[in-house]
Parts: C-alpha cells; structure tokens; sequence
C-alpha cells in the first residue's frame, strides 16, 4: 500500500469531549495528535444543549450517594456500579476544571455556578451555559488544546485500526481534502469517535454519527456491548428530530396531548415531565398511538409559554431560535410540536474503568487501545442514560483514556513500530470506485432509517423487528450495486458517504439482532412482546461479535456494588 506515513506516541481518533479531553491529558507530556473526520469545532458534542450533571449541591443539597443511585435506577440496574461511582464522585472535579479552562457556566445571584433541574436526577445538579454548553464546552477544550500544540488532522476519515498480536500499533486513514492514505503509527490509539443516531429517520444526531468506530472495532474482532439499547430523546423538534434540550422542562416546560392535558400526570406523577427519557419518550409515544396526539398526528406539545419571553431568552434561547427557524413556531406565544427522536448509543466498545478496550466477556485487553465517549460502553449509562450524564462521562472517561496512556507509554516496554501495515484500505475504496450498479447510497440509507424507527423504535416487538432484519439484508444486497459517481480524490464526499453507509448497515444490523435477543424489556429496550424486566434471565451485558456475515452473541455480568436491583418507578 503506498501511503504517506507519520509516528506519534499518541493518537486519537474523533475531536469530540472524549477525544479533546484525552488529547489534552496526554499532550504535556507525549507527542499527540488527533484525526477527525470533520473539523474539531463541528464535532457533535457541540450539540449537546442542556447541562453537565453534577452534586455540587448549589441549588438544593445533593450528595454523591444520591447522583450514584439516580444514575443506577435510571440505567434501570444494567450500569455498572463500580464505573458509575468513579463518574459521579469524580464529576465536580470535572466541572471546576472547567471553570479553570474558562468555560463561562451561567451563576446564581451569589457567584456560585447555577444548577438546573433534569430528568431522572432527584436534585438540579445540571450545571449549564444557557442552552449551548455542549457547545461551549468543546469550544474551550479545542483552545485549550491548541494551547498544548496537541497536532490536529481534520478531514482525515479513519479506515481501520491497525492491529498486531494483540496490540494496537496505530490506524490507516483516508485524507478527504487532499485525498491519498496515510498510515499512522502510535504506541497507543485513543477512539472518541461517537455514536449511531443517523441509523434512524428521527435523530437527534449530526449527518457525522454513522458508528464508524464501532466499526472500526468490530472488523477488528472486538465485541460491541449492550447495542440494543438505543435511547430516544423525548423533545425532537417535529419531523426534523433536531433537539430541544430537557433544559427547557428542567425550567418548568409542560408536555401536552390533543385534550390539553399535561398527560404525564398518568405514567409518571411523582416526576411529571422530569421522568427519565425511556419513560416520557414511551409516555408520548402511547398518547400518539392511542389517538391523542395533537390533530391526530405523531406529535405532541412541549408548552413554555408560562416560562415569559425574558426567562426563555436568559435560559433556553437556543430552544426558541430552532423553533421559529425550522417549523416557524414562536415558543413565547405558542406551544411546539414535538416527537421522540434517536438520540444516544448506550452501548458500544467495551472497555473497563480505565478506558481499556476489552476482547471478550473476560477482561482479556487489545493492549494500547483505549475508548472513551459515546462510543465507548463502560457502562455507566446501562440500559437508559440520564440527561447530562454524557458530557460529564465523554469529559471524564476521555481524561482516564488519556492517563491510561500515559501511564502505558511510562510503563511498557515497546517493541518498535511495525515497518510496514499491510491492510485492506486501498482494496476497499477501490471496490467502490469500481462499483457500476444503479444502486444510490442515499436511496438505501433513507430506506434503513425509516425501517428501523418503524420497527427497532420506542416500542419493539418480534414481528417488526423481523421486518427490519429482512430489510437490512435486501438492503445490504443492494449496497453491493451502488454505483460510484465520483472517482476523484480531492474531497470525495460520494467516497466517504459509501463507506459510513456500509458500516451504519452493520451496525444497524447488529442493535436488530440485539433487540430481536433480548427477551424483556429494560431501559430504553421496550419489548411489546415481553413487557416486563427479566432479571433472573437478562440481568447481564450483551456483546456481539461479528465475523464475516454472521453475528455471535455472548455475556457479560453487571457488576453491582451497593444497590440490589429494585422496582423502578417515578
Ligand atoms: O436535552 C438535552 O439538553 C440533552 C442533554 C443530554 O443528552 O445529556
């Protein structure tokens, strides 16, 4: 393979919290860079809205104990107890660090950080910059990072991990502007790639989310966890999915049927519209099923008109602009349209609290690949993640990748870098400069996304997830004859857009198998068929390996720590 070659003692794949954090760890003290497939500011974490979760106790008193069994009942008893400790107690080390940073955080009267209220926390303990901290937060890790001369090569599609005897030794990448492969080599690989939202219709997530390290992973016979579990955020903005953060219901928003009713007096009393995601999006998804969506259709109310113009404009401005941009909708005076919409991959590369990424059921480790993020699955979030645990999780685990690195930079004893790394790369992009079928790309994605929030959606059951199974594989047939119409180099967006779609087919296929598997319903996993949570039978971590065509399943067990699984209810 002729490829442009390049040596770094650390790099990082994906410019998001989890990639920028972890970069930031290891630049004072190694040679790092980080690949990006867009440019580090577009990353999607930029698109988290309302908060970063933790006890600080500002707004009310709050405890760490109090965070951790928020964070175990949310996850409905499948995260990992010991991983969602090690989140929460170290999480107001997180935010005060980035105060440090910079990061402008919105303050009570008395100077200390203001903390809002959000689903599933039974504290406020959403730190937050308005309705744009996802936004803000990246911003002041990417110029923190460029503070440290962390070397960023953005535009750089990630092809494949290269992986020898059982230790990572770098990656192979497509540059997208200039085009042309390059070979990375690294003592130690960081993934912060991100999740899979764009294998749905509605999603809240950025065209980018296609699970490219997912994968990147799975063709290197690593296992996904727990995939089946996809969460839907409660508030997309009607038909476009585009969120409207939780931030909006944490100040007070209402959610509102065709009666006018404030329908989550029903399902959940005690927590109104401040019950976790998998419940309120469920909630509104039988209001719409049940005919009492507004006029009819799929849709339902969020209400802030009672909040006053000044306080939408101080807190949630974002919320009120995407309204009027895109459905026209003035939020001060009228309420918005709203459905649930593809938000959050709880599953994905299995690694252990130190962000190593794990083989097998076994804590057999790839030695010097570390992942972190979304795409990771540690698991703190289980079977349903809750609001503003993300960005604190991305930032944290994305900091423990980087010392993990560092520490086995200090530590190892490494055999020198491969010479040369013979891979598929070339192969596979010239595989699809040679395609000449009439098949679009566009044409057989839009078909996946609308097939599996059809029938991998909200709700499940075995009849609709068939369904889907068999359109996955005519779908994956017709992949085989789409037609390559760019056959250039330079910024082949056709290129790139063929390949995530060949992984984003994977992996859908994979969270299908998943639900099809799991026979109960857990989290944002809600199986018609078997309504009820299975602990003696499904109290375990799924992870699928996928070996050519075919897909195998094995376990993993929870680790439980101070909270026996209870019945949840809010
Ligand atoms: O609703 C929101 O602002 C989203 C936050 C999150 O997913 O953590």
């Amino acid at each position: 393979m002729k490829a442009t070659k390049h040596q770094y003692d650390v790099l990082v794949v994906g410019a998001g919290l989890a990639g920028l954090r972890a970069a930031l760890e290891v630049a004072p003290v190694s040679k790092a860079c980080v690949l990006t497939k867009v440019y580090p500011s577009r990353s999607h974490s930029g698109a988290a809205q309302g908060g970063i979760a933790a006890a600080l106790g500002n707004a009310s008193p709050d405890s760490l104990e109090e965070h951790i069994f928020d964070t175990v009942k949310g996850s409905d008893y499948l995260g990992d107890q010991d991983a969602i400790e090690i989140l929460i107690s170290e999480a107001p080390e997180i935010i005060y660090e980035y105060e440090h940073f910079g990061v402008p955080f919105d303050r009570m009267a008395d100077g200390r950080l203001a903390q809002r209220p959000f689903g599933g926390h039974s504290r406020p303990r959403a730190v937050y910059c308005m309705d744009y901290t996802g936004h803000v937060l990246l911003h002041t890790l990417y110029e923190q990072c460029i503070k440290q001369d962390v070397k960023f090569f953005s535009e750089f599609y990630t092809m494949s991990l290269i992986i020898r005897d059982g230790v990572c030794r770098g990656v192979v990448a497509w540059d997208t502007q200039k085009g042309g492969l390059h070979v990375f080599h690294a003592k130690a690989v960081i993934l912060g790639t991100g999740g899979y939202g764009r294998a749905y219709k509605i999603t809240t997530n950025a065209l980018a989310n296609t699970g490219d390290g997912l994968a990147l992973a799975s063709r290197a016979g690593i296992p996904i966890e727990d995939i089946e579990f996809v969460q839907f955020h409660p508030t997309g903005l009607y038909k476009q999915g585009i969120l409207l953060s939780e931030g909006a219901r944490g100040e007070g928003a209402y959610l509102t049927n065709n009666l006018g009713q404030r329908f989550m007096e029903k399902y959940a009393p005690g927590k109104m519209e401040l019950a976790p995601r998998d419940v309120i999006s469920r909630s509104i998804q039988t209001e719409v099923d049940e005919g009492r969506g507004i006029n009819g259709q799929d849709y339902v109310y969020l209400d802030i008109r009672h909040l006053g113009e000044q306080k939408i404009l101080e807190r949630i401005p974002q919320i009120k602009d995407l309204a009027q941009k895109y459905l026209g909708v003035d939020c001060v005076t009228a309420p918005v349209p709203i459905q649930p919409t593809a938000h959050y991959s709880m599953g994905g590369i299995p690694t252990n609290n130190d962000a190593e990424v794990l083989l097998d059921g076994k804590d057999k480790k790839v030695i010097g690949l570390y992942a972190a993020g979304e795409c990771a699955c540690v698991s703190v979030h289980g079977g349903n993640r809750l609001g503003t645990n993300s960005l604190l999780e991305a930032t944290l685990y994305g900091r423990r990748a980087g010392r993990s690195a560092v520490r086995f930079l200090r530590d190892e004893v490494l055999s020198s870098l491969p010479e040369d790394s013979p891979d598929d790369s070339q192969k596979r992009i010239d595989e699809i400069w040679s395609k000449n079928g009439s098949e679009m790309p566009a044409a057989i994605q839009r078909e996946l996304q609308a097939s599996m929030t059809t029938g991998c959606g909200v709700f499940r059951q075995e009849e609709g997830l068939r369904q889907v199974q068999e359109k996955i594989q005519t779908l994956k047939e017709r992949y085989r004859k789409i037609r390559a119409i760019d056959r250039n180099s330079i910024f082949n967006l056709d290129l790139i857009e063929a390949i995530e779609l060949g992984n984003v087919l994977g992996f859908a296929e994979m969270i299908v198998a998943g639900a099809l598997n799991r026979k109960e319903s857990r989290g944002a996993h809600f199986r018609k068929d078997f309504p009820k949570r299975d602990d003696v039978n499904w109290l375990k971590h799924t992870l699928v390996y996928r070996d050519g065509d075919t897909l195998r399943f094995d376990y993993k067990p929870v680790r439980i720590t101070r909270y026996q699984p209870q019945e949840r209810k809010y």
